[in-house]
């Protein structure tokens, strides 16, 4: 089976009221354990893949393991690229066969961020690939921390409802990413913090009575930083800060029925698997094959998707429709 198209995935979701997962994946046990996860559950899966990941994995390794992923499961499965950072590196993908592509002008001002996005649309249109655009600053780092380059933001500013409409009407993009008090990482909270889902209602209204219809929304930093896998891996060794804190499952659960399609999960498997890895070497230290640490923390990960995509996203049992 080849791959799904990012678009029909957008388009059934949108339809069948539920969330995509958007899982990062830069290695062959990542990959694995999301693919069996959601075949168990009958869940479709955007794998997506940064420019961090392509830098570490080597994009023909991550090609390679996809198409292996695609030819032992029938579960629709999109290719997306992350934080694309410049139109050079969403052509490459482009041209790689990737379903869509992220170009990450959101550190621009909207002019720029408005001809950046457009040059990436038209040639993603005239290539069979779909594009997410964002507006508005997410806190902290943009890009993950094992890229080169990126943008640093200290406060943050939400997506404004009238400029999502015009960055829509003007870029053509097909989907957005939009901030709403969300980061990437582990620390995205102070004490009783939320996602402001007024601005969120906000956005889809505006979009909406601008006649864009059900437009899709994309929400980066969806991790929700579960505090048993916290706890788990300070138990065994690691020193995660007490304020790590992520976006509680219902804040997710409540964006998902207001409108967003696409949900970006990374940190997340980062926890789930070094809590796996910890607990194997606590457990046998004299341990060094690494099939015996790797193993475990694959079956966390796999867990922890499960989790997800029936619990929160609610796109478990939609592969087949
Ligand atoms: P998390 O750090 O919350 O997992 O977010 C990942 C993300 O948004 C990737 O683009």
């Amino acid at each position: 089976m080849p791959l799904t198209h990012t678009r029909d995935l957008f388009t059934k979701a949108l339809k069948g009221k539920y969330a995509l997962g958007a899982f990062n994946v830069n290695n062959m046990e990542l990959i694995q354990a999301i693919v069996e996860a959601c075949e168990e559950e009958k869940a479709p899966v955007i794998l997506q893949i940064s420019k961090g990941a392509r830098q570490y994995a080597n994009p023909v390794y991550l090609k390679k393991l996809i198409e292996a992923a695609i030819s032992v499961t029938n579960i629709p499965i999109a290719v997306h690229l992350d934080h694309g950072d410049t139109v050079e590196l969403c052509r490459q993908c482009i041209d790689e066969g990737f379903t869509s592509v992220m170009i990450d002008g959101s550190h621009l001002p909207f002019e720029k961020n408005v001809e950046v996005c457009k040059r990436v649309v038209d040639y993603a249109h005239k290539h069979n690939c779909v594009v997410e655009g964002e507006l508005g600053q997410l806190v902290g780092a943009q890009f993950d921390e094992g890229e080169h380059g990126g943008s640093f933001s200290k406060g943050g500013v939400y997506t404004h409802p009238d400029e999502a409409v015009e960055f829509v009407r003007q870029t053509g993009v097909d989907s957005l990413a939009i901030a709403i008090g969300n980061s990437h990482g582990a620390y995205k909270f102070k004490g009783a913090q939320h996602l402001n889902l007024d601005r969120l209602t906000a956005i889809k209204k505006a979009l909406m009575d601008a006649s864009l219809g059900d437009y899709p929304l994309v929400l980066h930093g969806a991790s929700s930083v579960p505090r048993e896998l916290v706890e788990e891996i300070n138990r065994t060794g690691g020193k995660l800060g007490e304020d790590a804190a992520g976006v509680p499952e219902a804040d997710i659960e409540i964006a998902r029925r207001t409108g967003v399609t696409k949900v970006n999960i990374d940190t997340d498997l980062r926890l789930a698997m070094t809590a796996g890895i910890r607990k194997a070497f606590l457990d046998n230290p004299k341990e060094f094959d690494p099939r015996k640490y790797l193993g475990p923390a694959r079956v966390r990960v796999k867990e922890l998707v499960r989790h997800k995509v029936r619990n929160v996203l609610c796109c478990a049992g939609q592969a087949f429709d």
